[in-house]
């Protein structure tokens, strides 16, 4: 694993920004996956920013979201989909069809996750994976306890993953009680992994994924057996880490 100190959330998302960039350019990938919640958007926009002054072709890239919640309209302001249109895709020129998210509010959504599986494996799979980390140690919805085998399906939020995002509706009772995500496995497949977290309330997650002993208790524990994980992580997400890392 590679980790990246830096001093802030702004130099987390410039640098992340940066490394996605590079990705786009030198390596020509050809599908991203994404994520949403608070942690990425600098990210997301500085990279549109970036794009576009480079005038970069997206018309061969795919995106592949992580999640989705189950039962919100996908033009519903705390739906994925509407965050993902909202800061990224409407700013830059990738083709709609080209950006998948599990449909929510699909009529049959065990269906919806084996249609998922199946989009992915069309694409040829993950070339670069975005995360961030829950205050649980979770990665995309993989709550803890969630198996390291697992695939795409249906979950339960778990209580402080629904607290943490009560933020985005109107009130606690409004998140939704269950999402789709891709599972532990879909994510270890992926072929580079670039994770961010920032602020102090990730240090203890950060410090298990770093640190700690790898279990399904703290899904992203599983990280450290990815053999192309970059971390780029604030001076506050990493205040609990014992090794000495520099801040660049
Ligand atoms: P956050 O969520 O970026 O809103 O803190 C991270 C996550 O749950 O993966």
């Amino acid at each position: 694993m590679e980790i990246i100190k830096v001093a802030n959330y702004e130099a987390m998302s410039v640098q992340g920004a940066h490394h996605i960039l590079t990705h786009l350019i030198t390596k020509q990938i050809n599908v991203l996956g994404l994520a949403t919640g608070g942690t990425p958007e600098g990210l997301y926009r500085t990279l549109r920013e970036k794009i576009n002054e480079k005038a970069l072709s997206l018309n061969h890239l795919h995106t592949v979201n992580l999640d989705e919640y189950i039962g919100l309209p996908a033009d519903s302001p705390a739906s994925y989909h509407h965050y993902m249109h909202d800061i990224f895709f409407k700013y830059i020129a990738i083709p709609t069809e080209n950006t998948h998210l599990p449909n929510g509010n699909a009529p049959d959504v065990v269906e919806e996750c084996a249609h998922y599986e199946k989009v992915i494996e069309s694409l040829g799979g993950v070339d670069l994976q975005l995360l961030g980390i829950g205050h649980n140690g979770h990665i995309g919805f993989n709550e803890p306890g969630s198996p390291f085998n697992g695939r795409t399906r249906i979950v339960d939020l778990a209580p402080s993953t629904i607290e943490a995002n009560a933020r985005y509706f109107s009130s606690k009772k409004d998140v939704p009680r269950q999402a789709i995500t891709m599972g532990i496995e879909n994510i270890m497949e992926s072929r580079h992994i670039l994770l961010l977290a920032s602020g102090k309330e990730k240090a203890d997650a950060v410090k298990a994924l770093i640190e700690g002993n790898v279990s399904e208790e703290i899904p992203a524990t599983i990280l450290q057996h990815h053999p192309n994980l970059t971390i780029i992580a604030d001076e506050a997400a990493l205040s609990s880490v014992t090794r000495a890392l520099p801040t660049i």
